[in-house]
């Protein structure tokens, strides 16, 4: 059709562009970023509450999160996501202990190795935080196009996981006023950049 022909080139070249953007900040400038991000999600009560965090082993130009997993690993429950190894294209949780083993994925991806007992269902997180390529002023998010979180969340826009809040870690340079939307893309409840904490709940 038409109509998502047109939309779907341009959500692709939306993607290219704000991984542009992303894409020119130096180490430095991510690393203090993560920082400021850190520091922001600190100050909420919602994460000093949080038991149980699930989060995202950065990779390239994502921001970054290897020393906020440290942090979370020794005084939270961590959860970091594996490729799903029965429903495709889902996201699987799993607790992550000094002990983890870690392997990678089909994309290169670092991830813990699966083991049934460290399986952590999504109704047992308090707080996902979810890597982003750009998001917009009513929480819409654009991923790197797999629809991998659209499909692990979408029980969660159903209303499945009441208490779970999810928040896109982000800087600012991701954000637009207005992204094109889908029906499946699952909105944030939350995104941190440096310079704001976005609450999208109403
Ligand atoms: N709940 C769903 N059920 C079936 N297919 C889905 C679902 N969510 C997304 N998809 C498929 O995934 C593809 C990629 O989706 P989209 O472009 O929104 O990715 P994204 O949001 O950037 O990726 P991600 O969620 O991995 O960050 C789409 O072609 C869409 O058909
Ligand atoms: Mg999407």
């Amino acid at each position: 059709m038409m109509h998502e022909h047109s939309s779907a080139t341009e959500r692709q070249q939306l993607r290219r562009l704000l991984l542009s953007y992303r894409g020119q900040l130096t180490e430095a400038e991510r690393e203090r970023a993560a920082h400021k991000v850190s520091e922001h999600l600190h100050a909420l009560t919602e994460f000093q509450q949080a038991q149980t965090i699930g989060s995202y082993h950065s990779v390239r130009a994502e921001l970054p999160t290897a020393e906020l997993n440290q942090h979370l690993q020794r005084e939270k429950q961590l959860a970091l996501p594996r490729l799903h190894p029965v429903v495709s294209n889902h996201l699987l949780f799993l607790q992550v202990t000094e002990k983890t083993i870690w392997h990678a994925n089909s994309f290169g991806i670092p991830e813990p190795r699966l083991a049934s007992p460290d399986i952590i269902p999504l109704d047992h997180l308090d707080i996902l935080l979810v890597p982003l390529v750009g998001f917009d002023q009513q929480g819409n998010r654009m991923g790197m196009g797999g629809g991998f979180y659209d499909r692990t969340l979408a029980a969660h826009r159903a209303g499945r996981y009441p208490k779970l809040l999810t928040i896109g870690l982000a800087f600012d340079c991701q954000q637009l006023e207005q992204l094109p939307t889908e029906p499946w893309d699952v909105p944030l409840n939350m995104v941190i950049t440096p310079a704001k904490i976005w609450d999208f709940r109403s």
